[in-house]
């Protein structure tokens, strides 16, 4: 007989899931509407600042299904039904407002993610979930200016979301047993393997994951070339660290040291070379063709 995760709390506590928003409509942002809708089979609501990045969102997911659908893993009849599912908006007030589980996914700024719930709360019910998929960000800080703080809870996954199998639920500092069995009932619904976790800078899996990429940062910024440091580690993880902080993007990866940093000064390295590619805007390090970008190889050797 399954176990309930440890700590998890009595799933006879947690509530229905029959609509779900998600605010955002980025990278994890699009991948979680294919997740939800393919695993919950419920209305999914995107929404992002314009138009243009909500129709990027929902044309993600729509191509995704496409792709399942050529690859003989779903029927027609089910791609066409999930499609239908998915919609994207600007204004969020009317399409959230029966949403039971809103999920955020923007921008990894405590003040944005504030800001959001805050709208957020305006329009859902009092018992809707307000989930946030932060790699970094303290919960309880995230949940205290609100008028329910208890229904904050840390949803975190990994990068690429269809595969990973992990997702780590964080208990903030008010989140009440309500909240956390609807997380976990959810989680389970997702088919992902749940644990739960305190509320601490960086969580479990990236504060790990923060150490070793400081300690490759430091190899990097000594002026190892960045295809030695993966090519060491071809055939020993399942993909090399330089091309792992590619998958998760430069500026997330940047943004978890510094909150890692912050917390525990003398254990991680904040790497001015990462910086300097971060404040070029360089969505990854390596261009189309899959080889290193040359802009990005010089920003790396620039002592
Ligand atoms: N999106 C969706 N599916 C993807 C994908 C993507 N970006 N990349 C790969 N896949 C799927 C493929 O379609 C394939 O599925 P199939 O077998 O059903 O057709 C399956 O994954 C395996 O893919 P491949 O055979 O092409 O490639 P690999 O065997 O090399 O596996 C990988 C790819 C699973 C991504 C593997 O390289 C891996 O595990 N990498 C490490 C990823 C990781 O550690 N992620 C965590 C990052 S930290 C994070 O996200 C936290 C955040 O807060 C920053």
């Amino acid at each position: 007989r399954a176990k309930r995760p440890a700590g998890a709390p009595d799933k006879k506590l947690a509530r229905p899931v029959t609509k779900v928003g998600i605010v955002g409509a980025g990278l994890m942002a699009s991948q979680l509407a294919l997740l939800f809708v393919r695993r919950l089979e419920v209305p999914v609501v995107l929404s992002d600042l314009d138009q243009e990045r909500v129709d990027k969102g929902v044309a993600y997911v729509h191509a995704e299904l496409d792709k399942l659908l050529a690859k003989g893993r779903i029927s027609q009849d089910r791609a066409n039904r999930h499609k239908a599912l998915v919609s994207g908006v600007v204004e969020k007030s009317e399409a959230f407002a029966d949403a039971d589980f809103v999920i955020e996914a923007v921008f990894e700024e405590m003040g944005v993610k504030k800001s959001v719930f805050a709208d957020v709360e305006k329009v859902v019910s009092a018992e809707c979930v307000l989930a946030t998929n932060t790699s970094s960000l303290s919960i309880t800080e995230m949940a205290a200016d609100l008028e329910h703080p208890e229904r904050v809870v840390g949803f975190h996954f990994f990068n690429p979301v269809a595969v990973m199998p992990l997702l780590e639920i964080i208990q903030g500092g008010a989140t009440d047993d309500a909240t956390l069995a609807t997380a976990f009932a959810t989680g389970k619904a997702l088919k992902k393997t749940t644990i739960l976790v305190q509320d601490s800078p960086s969580f479990i899996v990236n504060r790990l994951l923060g150490r070793f990429m400081s300690e490759v940062s430091k190899v990097v910024d000594a002026g190892t070339p960045i295809e030695v440091v993966d090519g060491a580690f071809s055939g020993v993880a399942p993909m090399p660290p330089l091309t792992l902080m590619a998958l998760v993007g430069p500026a997330i990866a940047l943004h978890n040291t510094e909150t890692l940093a912050g917390a525990f000064p003398e254990r991680f390295y904040v790497s001015p070379a990462l910086e300097r590619v971060v404040a070029a805007r360089k969505p990854s390090y390596f261009g189309p063709d899959g080889a290193l970008d040359p802009e990005v190889a010089a920003m790396l050797e620039k002592p």
